[in-house]
């Protein structure tokens, strides 16, 4: 986060009384900040209302799940509504806290407007993780199992998604290098590869066992491998996929969307209690994860009046790969994540340090007429603006939203015509 590393550095080379005089006026400026906008959660809820009704038709009238696993479900829903609201109202107290520590950043894409010079509270992922763990572990309480597997493997993923939080927020705060940066997710996801117990074997696609001559294959060690590998993809393609308002908390909300919906699919067509139990297990962790994010996008929607953070990024991401790989539908998250692989791909040249690499590759903005023009930098972003040509920051934002619904549609499409075929 280049502002507060700013503030710290110039800070250090003042004399202690200097430092005093500027603590003090920092302090004065900072109490007369003026509170954040207000939430755009009226608007969100109803937009939201185009999944929630669809999600819940499935899963109390479409398909004929049992009244126990129903309950879990529900209870769940309960819980992350009201952490909904949690996060609602602590987001405001929170921006103030940060501001005081001047964890801010400035808008690059209102960069030459009055709003380009206004600090926006950042790192505010750590209010969405916070509630997220309370409700995770509050719901332990209401879900009636007695399978203690369940409850190893529910820990070990909550523990990674927190190990993930703090490092996300100490590179938040300390602006850690870009290459330390890949490295994170993979200490983070340590808990869950360690106290994984679950099979290590992939069912071989249909058309290629004739040429593999097994079935099923069991990978061991590189099953772990993989596991660890797709927890960095997701957590740091999530986290380069952004700069621009809503598009980070907006993308997340769309997966997980396809994740729940793809959940509860699987679940009705199941008649495998310990299938149905993987999938009720991802919809466990996804709902108070959708939720929360839905709350912090009601600030963070254009125009943002605060910043998520790699906090957030890192946390969202690796909750999603957790689920994937526990509810093993991997493959399937994969193809949710369409937009990111593309956004990785066309980032390679500059990630592997072929092309230089700034420290942001955002579009560039011209404050005379709002819009945003895409530059060389290799990210989606920047190549839906020279494809569509130049637009505002809150039309790209929504068409990125739309792809990205898009590829899950696909995904979704996908899966109904290979469905027999290939597995
Ligand atoms: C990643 C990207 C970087 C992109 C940045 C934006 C790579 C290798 N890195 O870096 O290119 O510029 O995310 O988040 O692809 N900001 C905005 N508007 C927003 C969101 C963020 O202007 O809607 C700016 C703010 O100044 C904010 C900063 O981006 O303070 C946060 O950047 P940070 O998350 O620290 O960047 P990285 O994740 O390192
Ligand atoms: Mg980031």
């Amino acid at each position: 986060m280049a502002a507060r590393k700013r503030a710290s550095s110039d800070a250090s080379t003042k004399s202690p009384a200097a430092e005093t005089q500027q603590k003090t006026q920092t302090t004065t400026a900072n109490s007369t900040d003026p509170p954040i906008a207000p939430s755009k959660a009226g608007q969100i809820l109803t937009y939201s209302l185009i999944f929630f009704v669809p999600y819940f038709y499935l899963i109390f009238s479409h398909y004929k799940i049992e009244a126990d696993l129903k309950r879990s479900i529900l209870i769940n829903a309960l819980l992350s509504c009201a952490g909904f609201f949690a996060t609602l109202t602590m987001i405001p107290v929170a921006s103030r806290y940060v501001l005081r520590r001047n964890l801010f950043g400035y808008d690059i894409n209102k960069k030459g407007t009055p709003q380009g010079s206004i600090k926006v509270p950042e790192s505010l992922g750590i209010v969405i993780g916070i509630v997220f763990l309370v409700l995770a572990i509050l719901f332990q309480y209401f879900n009636f199992t007695s399978d203690s597997n369940w409850l190893v493997e529910y820990n070990a993923a909550l523990a990674s998604i927190c190990f993930m939080i703090l490092l996300g927020f100490v590179d938040d705060v300390l602006d850690v290098p870009w290459r330390v940066k890949l490295l994170l997710p993979t200490i983070a996801a340590l808990p869950l590869l360690m106290a994984y117990a679950g099979h290590t074997t992939i069912i071989i696609p249909k058309p290629l066992i004739p040429y593999v001559g097994l079935e099923v294959l069991d990978l061991g060690w590189i099953y772990k491998l993989y596991m660890g590998l797709l927890a960095v993809f997701c957590t740091n393609s999530i986290n380069i996929h952004a700069g621009i308002n809503g598009l980070e908390v907006g993308q997340t909300v769309v997966i997980a969307s396809a994740i729940l919906i793809h959940n509860v699919m699987q679940i009705g067509a199941s008649t495998d209690p310990e299938y149905k139990q993987a999938h009720a297990f991802s919809i466990y962790l996804v709902q108070p994860l959708l939720a929360t994010s839905l709350a912090l996008l009601s600030y963070n929607w254009y125009p943002s009046s605060v910043f998520v953070g790699d906090t957030y990024t890192y946390f969202a991401g690796m909750t999603m790969a957790v689920v994937g790989i526990l509810g093993h539908f991997s493959e399937t998250l994969l193809i949710f994540f369409i937009p990111q692989v593309l956004n990785f791909l066309l980032s390679l040249p500059q990630l592997s340090g072929y092309i230089p690499c700034p420290r942001h590759r955002l579009p560039r903005f011209d404050p005379q007429t709002g819009l945003l023009t895409g530059t060389n930098d290799g990210t989606l972003v920047n190549l839906f603006l020279r494809q569509f040509g130049r637009m505002s920051e809150k039309s790209l934002c929504i068409l990125l939203l739309v792809f990205q619904a898009i590829g899950c549609c696909f995904c979704f499409a996908l899966r109904w015509f290979l469905a027999g075929w290939y597995k």
